[in-house]
């Protein structure tokens, strides 16, 4: 039997990456008792932030739930590629879109009593809300009142356009018919500028073939005429996304980080810099202490992707703040 108060909940890291959802828990109070993680190099970013004690559970899939121990919350971003809309939206036909019934099948399994998961604004329309019914049948059938909103991490601490679902789920037992969990409210969102702070040379050189690509870039068909390099160097902290084909200007934000899209530039000191891993992770809500010791031992195009696939601490801390605080007041 589990023997905590609602200020101590244990949890575990399902589809851990890199720990953006643990991280987020653990700063609202929780303690993680243990992660699930196939993809070795995440666990290996993973490690060097959690240290090497800890037992990867592995493929949640094959997990016999009686090897886990006891835990209060379960935290997931389950794999979105398959709702994406970039992805090839397979949605549950697809080998990752069956994770859910893996967690499912836990959660059952151990009785839990809450959850929090987290996807893809995709899954919303993905094959006309199907998908979403889906899960959200299952979950209620599963025995848990669930709680799901679109937000958009811009609005919880970090200058991120980053939609997402989140889903919160409480088993019925345990919270009233006419109870609803509250959402957190929006903050303030903080200056860019604070967050694009890497002193590697990642500046586009005018030498580097990168820079000869984003000159033609700018001169195809979509882009021709539209910007000139001296206007956009002169703003200090716009940033440039290299789509496909036609270029996008920010300011005082940047768009979803994503795993593949390596194309975010930005103007610093009147040159041309790429968006840093190390930057990610910052634009994600992790703490400089961490960001820097990954800088220093992981690939930067690694960084970039594994960033790019985080849950955003600050979302997950005010998640798991407002969830104790709903506990607290029952
Ligand atoms: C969208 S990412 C979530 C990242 C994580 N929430 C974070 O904050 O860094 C999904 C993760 O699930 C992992 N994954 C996919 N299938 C899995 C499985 N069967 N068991 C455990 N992890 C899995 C992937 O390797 C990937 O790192």
């Amino acid at each position: 039997m589990l023997n905590t108060t609602n200020n101590n909940l244990k949890f575990i890291d399902f589809c851990a990456g890199i720990g953006g959802g643990r991280i987020g828990l653990e700063n609202s109070g929780m303690q993680c008792v243990g992660f699930s993680e196939i993809n070795k190099d995440a666990e290996k970013t993973y490690r060097l932030f959690f240290g090497e004690k800890e037992k990867n559970h592995g493929d949640l899939m094959q997990i016999n739930p009686k090897n886990l121990p006891d835990f209060d919350l379960m935290i997931a971003g389950f794999p979105c590629q398959t709702f994406s809309v970039i992805g090839q939206r397979k949605g549950m036909c697809d080998k990752r879109g069956q994770i859910i019934f893996g967690l499912v099948k836990i959660m059952k399994a151990k009785n839990l009593k809450y959850f929090i998961l987290e996807n893809v604004k995709g899954l919303l329309n993905h094959d006309n809300g199907q998908s979403l019914k889906v899960i959200l049948d299952t979950l209620d059938k599963a025995g848990y009142k669930v709680f799901w909103k679109l937000i958009s991490s811009l609005h919880y601490g970090v200058p991120q356009m980053r939609e997402r679902i989140y889903f919160v789920g409480i088993r019925k037992d345990l919270i009233k018919d006419d109870k609803d969990f509250e959402f957190p409210e929006v903050v303030e969102t903080p200056e860019l500028k604070n967050y694009l702070i890497d002193d590697g040379k990642l500046e586009l050189s005018e030498k580097k073939r990168t820079y000869e690509t984003f000159l033609k870039y700018l001169d195809n068909k979509y882009n021709k005429n539209k910007f000139t390099i001296n206007k956009l160097l002169k703003e200090d902290f716009l940033i440039i996304d290299t789509r496909q084909s036609d270029l996008r200007l920010y300011r005082g934000r940047v768009p979803t980080l994503r795993v593949g899209r390596h194309g975010i530039l930005y103007i610093r000191d009147g040159k041309f810099k790429k968006l840093s891993g190390y930057e990610s992770l910052l634009l994600q809500g992790f703490p400089k202490k961490l960001s820097n010791k990954a800088k220093n031992k992981i690939q930067n195009t690694h960084l970039l992707g594994q960033a790019g696939n985080a849950m955003t601490v600050n979302v997950v801390e005010a998640f798991g703040k407002n969830l104790i605080n709903f506990l607290n007041k029952k």
